[in-house]
């Protein structure tokens, strides 16, 4: 059994990210400039939004970040959206989901200009994606694809079982290891909370793709011998400890991992994976508008 070990690939790429900055910038052009938009308290939410911000410090970014109290209005948010596809100054934006309950995610999701759309989240970007055109890919899941290719690990021909049909991450992981591409290829079959007897489909899977938010739902009975499990599940679970909780992936990794020929850890497999998908689209982004102004 290998670990997939998202923290130490994700260095790594964050160090080819860091290494073209640089470049970029001895030639005169200013950083690659991130904006994330966090609306309301939740600490999850705010975690991921540091991590990111964090992450565009280590590799040369300029990064901004606007907070907004849970009672932002619709409009309001529109309005800032508008303004940061206005801003020349901005590469891309990523507004942290979920969003407070007033407010109509897929409403606003539209109002994202596609040239910014860096984490990919848009019907447009969705559109090519599904399509196998060049655009920007959803930064979880192209996290999962990057970690395969960079393991070297078969893909063609596998059978894939992915738990979990959310936009971000669910859906688009299925349809990418699907398409005819690279690392894809895949037999695919996404399972929802209608399923019946999902064990029968996921004892299947060469490759496991879980991500549905519920801790340790996935035990060693339910995973074949040899197979690839990817654990996209991070969870707040409350404890006595300083913190007040520990987190916690939807896979019971103790009980599974002895059956895997690779698995990922929570936290340290995918999470910090995403983060650095989310640069790479954002260098993607400045570099676009250096090419069309060239
Ligand atoms: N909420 C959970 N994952 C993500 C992500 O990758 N991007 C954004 N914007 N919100 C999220």
């Amino acid at each position: 059994m290998q670990v997939l070990n998202g923290l130490e690939l994700s260095k790594k790429i964050k160090g080819e990210i860091k290494g073209e900055v640089d470049g970029l910038i001895s030639q005169g052009h200013r950083p690659p400039h991130l904006v994330a938009i966090l609306v309301g308290d939740d600490g999850a939410s705010q975690t991921y939004v540091n991590n990111k911000i964090k992450s565009c410090k280590e590799c040369g970014f300029k990064s901004s970040e606007i907070r907004k109290d849970a009672s932002l209005t619709e409009k309001e948010l529109i309005d800032i959206i508008e303004n940061l596809n206005n801003d020349s100054a901005v590469d891309g934006f990523i507004i942290q989901l979920p969003l407070p309950k007033h407010i109509d995610e897929n409403k606003i999701l539209l109002k994202i200009k596609p040239e910014k759309d860096v984490d990919g989240f848009t019907p447009h970007s969705i559109g090519l994606m599904t399509l196998g055109l060049d655009g920007f890919k959803p930064a979880t899941p192209y996290g999962i694809i990057k970690m395969l290719e960079r393991y070297n690990i078969e893909t063609k021909g596998k059978r894939c079982i992915v738990v979990g049909r959310s936009n971000i991450v669910g859906k688009p992981i299925g349809i990418m290891l699907g398409q005819n591409s690279q690392v894809g290829n895949c037999t695919v079959t996404i399972l929802n909370s209608h399923t019946k007897n999902i064990e029968s489909y996921t004892r299947e899977a060469d490759i496991l793709i879980v991500a549905i938010g519920k801790p340790k739902m996935i035990t060693a009975e339910m995973v074949k011998e040899g197979a690839v499990v990817i654990d996209v599940g991070i969870t707040r679970v409350s404890d006595n400890s300083e913190k007040g909780f520990h987190l916690e992936g939807d896979v019971d990794y103790d009980g599974v991992a002895p059956k895997c020929s690779y698995i990922t850890p929570v936290p340290g497999g995918v999470g910090p994976m995403t983060v650095t998908m989310l640069l790479f689209n954002t260098l993607q982004a400045r570099k676009k508008t250096l090419a069309a102004k060239a």
